[in-house]
């Protein structure tokens, strides 16, 4: 069976390292190794929470600006913003029929942003994973790249899959399969190494932005909390310790080594010697990327070709998939 992959960013906020070492950077390399390739930003799930309408067509362009910079060619892969290929939202309503309540109760993300504020959270925020399912199946995408926090959707994404599959006694959707991959699968805040680094974590000291200069990257990493110890030397001591084994990781990720490799390097080391080091590879490997991304937003033209061109050959793709999930339904005229 051909692979096909699928992955999505929301345009809120800024692009951040754990965007980048979880998601992006794998969108590249499965790109390099030949395959096609759908990249969207999925500005339908941005407005499940509220955003202003100039800073989301903003942050979409950004987001488009930070694929293109780390790598991703809008000529080999498809780059695109969701709302321009409405069979994404066609093909959720048809999902929304599929999928229990009881499945979407479980969903942990929409526990977490929802908070204490549940009553008032607005639907979309609910049903954001059968819209996630969609995006995946309305191209028949066999694999989805993404951060471990995606792991609970991408299961939903195959319940949902199978169940329409059973439903309607066919074998239409493929069951897809994720690819959490690398080092740094979730990348802990830089203030707390038990939280995830999240575009909206209060404090800008918490992360650092595929914008952020080398000074602002060379003091985020010099205020990253950390403890006393010199580091380990072995992987059990180090997991114990949740920032030390956090930036450790980002340092395993950005080199292209493994935790272990690093700690045969700097175990013993202290952290200020080590984040020196951390400081330089960061500034290295982020540096291009950044200014890549401030170059390209300055000149939206490019972007905005590259988008729409995208989204032609998006919804070329998905006409037929949906078109053949209609008449599965027996929906009249498809
Ligand atoms: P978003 O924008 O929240 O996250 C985009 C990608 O970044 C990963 N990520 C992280 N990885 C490691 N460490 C972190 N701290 C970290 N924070 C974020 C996420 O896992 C994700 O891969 N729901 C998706 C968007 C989406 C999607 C899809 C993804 C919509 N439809 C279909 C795949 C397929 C999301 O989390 O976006």
């Amino acid at each position: 069976m051909a692979i096909r992959i699928f992955s999505g960013v929301q345009p809120t906020g800024n692009l951040h390292l754990g965007n980048y070492l979880g998601a992006i950077r794998n969108f590249v390399r499965l790109q390099q190794d030949g395959n096609e390739c759908l990249y969207c930003m999925v500005d339908m799930h941005a407005i499940t929470q509220w955003q202003d309408p100039k800073e989301l067509t903003e942050a979409t362009r950004m987001v488009a600006a930070g694929f293109i910079a780390a790598g991703i060619d809008p000529k080999r892969s498809i780059i695109f913003n969701q709302s321009r290929v409405a069979a994404h939202a066609e093909l959720a309503w048809i999902f929304n029929c599929v999928a229990r309540l009881g499945w979407l109760n479980r969903m942990t993300q929409f526990k977490e942003k929802a908070g204490k504020q549940r009553e008032n959270a607005s639907v979309g925020l609910y049903d954001y994973p059968v819209l996630m399912a969609a995006d995946i199946l309305v191209y028949k995408a066999t694999h989805v790249p993404v951060g471990e926090d995606q792991k609970q959707h991408l299961e939903l994404t195959r319940d949902i899959a199978q169940k329409f599959n059973n439903d309607f006694g066919v074998d239409f959707f493929p069951i897809t399969e994720p690819i959490i991959q690398g080092e740094a699968t979730r990348v802990m805040s830089l203030r707390d190494g038990t939280k995830k680094m999240s575009k909206s974590d209060p404090s800008e000291f918490s992360r650092i932005n595929l914008t952020d200069g080398p000074d602002q990257i060379a003091d985020k990493i010099r205020r990253a909390k950390t403890d006393p110890l010199p580091l380990p030397e072995t992987l059990t001591d180090l997991e114990a310790r949740p920032e030390a084994d956090n930036l450790v990781g980002i340092y395993a990720a950005l080199s292209d080594q493994t935790r272990e490799q690093v700690l045969t390097e700097y175990s013993g080391k202290l952290f200020s010697e080590f984040k020196g080091a951390l400081t330089d590879l960061a500034v290295g490997r982020l540096g291009p990327i950044g200014s890549e991304m401030q170059r390209l937003v300055a000149e939206p033209a490019y972007i905005d070709a590259a988008l729409e061109n995208g989204a032609e050959r998006a919804a070329a793709m998905a006409a037929p998939i949906i078109r053949e999930a209609k008449r599965i339904v027996g929906f009249l005229g498809a």
